[in-house]
């Protein structure tokens, strides 16, 4: 579309058409119902006039096809209306999982992103172009929203639990970041750029983090230094391997290892015990920032071989009675 006459922001990511089709065709529709009905309103308004005092209008009785049809043909639109935007929505709420993963936390305020491989940023995100981004985010303290116009995404951050978006950014360039979420004083100001780079210059830059551990390895130190290393593997299930792979709990349900589950298990380790361990572990609430747990969680998706020894089989105390169904699917 010609640029002076664009009534939406430029168009950067692979949803962007789509998403503005379906925006104009909304309004295009509206549009053409709205002058329809009033235009209607006004004709039959002037028509049908009283033009002499003593004037009445007769009843003209019931259509029973007619009132199918216009309750028919607007409940189509309407569903169909769902349908392509259910459609839309689907596909822009998972991401591919060949999609690389960066990771946002939102704070007053301010955003602070870091890379596969370490390279960390604040109010600025560097992506290439082509690839899918995957953003894990979450929030330190309010809920913000991650707002990209140029890339048609809009998703709110929130504290206590992980929520993502994803694009394919599809045209190089700058474009806007915006919180769209009131998220306090100086909300207004928390904003930045996006910048979108071809794949080599994005290698460059991303290697140029000569300050920035990886997080898997930040996660690493963090797993020694908090003792987690001398219980998992042991008297608790070994990490290794778990992650995108199910675990039976010991209420007998089955879960996907996902990125929200490790964190409650780092938060809140007893909400969810895995079948055959004692809940022993303690809460890492307070301790750990939200940087240092994606950090761990970076470390747990990297292993790959059992960390430690080999689990030992576990002796179950007299207070940890194996529940019904938990060693069985
Ligand atoms: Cu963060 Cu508004």
């Amino acid at each position: 579309m010609n640029d002076s006459l664009r009534l939406l922001p430029e168009r950067a990511s692979n949803i962007a058409t789509s998403y503005d089709t379906l925006f104009y065709s909304l309004t295009a529709m509206t549009a053409v119902l709205t002058i329809g009905i009033a235009l209607t309103i006004v004709f039959f308004a002037v028509k049908y006039r009283r033009r002499r005092p003593e004037e009445f209008g007769k009843d003209t009785g019931s259509h029973v096809w007619l009132e199918i049809t216009w309750t028919v043909i607007p409940l189509v639109i309407c569903l169909g209306i769902f349908v392509w935007s259910a459609i839309l929505y689907v596909g822009m709420s998972r991401a591919p999982d060949d999609a690389m993963t960066i990771q946002v936390v939102a704070k007053q305020w301010m955003w602070k992103v870091q890379h596969p491989n370490g390279r960390k940023e604040i109010n600025e995100l560097h992506v290439p172009l082509g690839r899918a981004v995957r953003l894990q985010m979450t929030s330190q303290d309010v809920i913000h929203s991650f707002y990209v116009p140029a890339f048609r995404i809009k998703q709110d951050v929130l504290p206590g639990r992980y929520s993502e978006e994803w694009f394919v950014p599809t045209k190089l360039g700058e474009y806007h970041l915006f919180c769209a979420e009131y998220c306090g004083t100086d909300h207004s100001r928390m904003g930045g750029r996006v910048v979108v780079m071809t794949p080599g210059d994005y290698q460059k830059w991303a290697e140029n983090a000569a300050l920035d551990e990886r997080p898997e390895v930040a996660g690493a130190r963090l797993f020694a230094e908090h003792g987690c290393v001398s219980c998992h593997g042991q008297t608790a299930p070994s990490l290794a391997g778990i992650y995108r792979h199910e675990q039976t709990l010991a209420d007998g349900s089955r879960i996907i290892v996902d990125e929200d589950y490790l964190r409650e298990s780092i938060i809140a380790p007893r909400a969810k015990i895995v079948a055959g361990y004692p809940p022993i572990m303690p809460s890492f609430e307070g301790q750990l920032s939200e940087e240092q747990i994606f950090q761990l969680i970076a470390y747990i998706k990297s292993l790959e071989t059992p960390v430690g020894p080999p689990p030992a089989p576990l002796p179950l105390g007299p207070t940890q009675t194996p529940q019904p169904g938990a060693s069985t699917p």
